[in-house]
């Protein structure tokens, strides 16, 4: 059987959300943990925002929180979905329908990035992936993790089927 690493080509995906502080940088972050756990190479992993107010920034304090409490990686300081980003990535990923249609409103006339819903790959079918970002606590943020977990794992098995 051919190995993961050899039957995966498509290898950059790119996670987008409102404000690239909560939703996005933990999917990027998870997948990248979810990568490194399987043993996989080649991966490039980004994340980005539909809007500038959180340009520059590293992401929200509760999802900091959240991947220390997990134990994983999270470095990235927010930045803005680009007309290139169409053509570089194989996947951009967003968290819900607004996303989605934000990001084809933003796409350059022809592109070759797969622009899909994160959630379409959740095996517990949750297709929107958990905004915390009004919430008052962390709990939200929980959501947000789990659901990204699920679908980082269903999306690598997804390309091996
Ligand atoms: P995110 O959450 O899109 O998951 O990063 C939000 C961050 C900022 C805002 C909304 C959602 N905002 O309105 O500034």
């Amino acid at each position: 059987m051919a190995s993961m690493d050899n039957a995966v080509l498509k290898k950059k995906v790119l996670f987008i959300c409102l404000g690239n502080i909560c939703r996005s940088p933990i999917a990027e972050a998870v997948f990248n943990h979810i990568v490194e756990e399987r043993g996989l190479t080649g991966w490039e992993v980004d994340s980005g925002a539909i809007g500038s107010w959180h340009v520059g920034l590293g992401p929200d304090h509760r999802a900091v929180s959240t991947m220390k409490k997990h134990n994983i990686r999270m470095s990235h300081k927010a930045r803005q979905l680009k007309k290139a980003d169409f053509s570089h990535f194989d996947y951009i990923f967003g968290m819900d329908h607004e996303n989605i249609s934000d990001i084809k409103d933003m796409a350059p006339k022809t592109y070759t990035a797969n622009i899909e819903l994160f959630g379409s790959y959740d095996p517990q079918k949750e297709l929107l992936i958990r905004d915390p970002y009004y919430d008052d606590d962390a709990a939200g943020f929980e959501k947000c993790y789990e659901q990204c977990l699920r679908c980082s794992k269903g999306f690598l098995d997804s390309l091996v089927k």
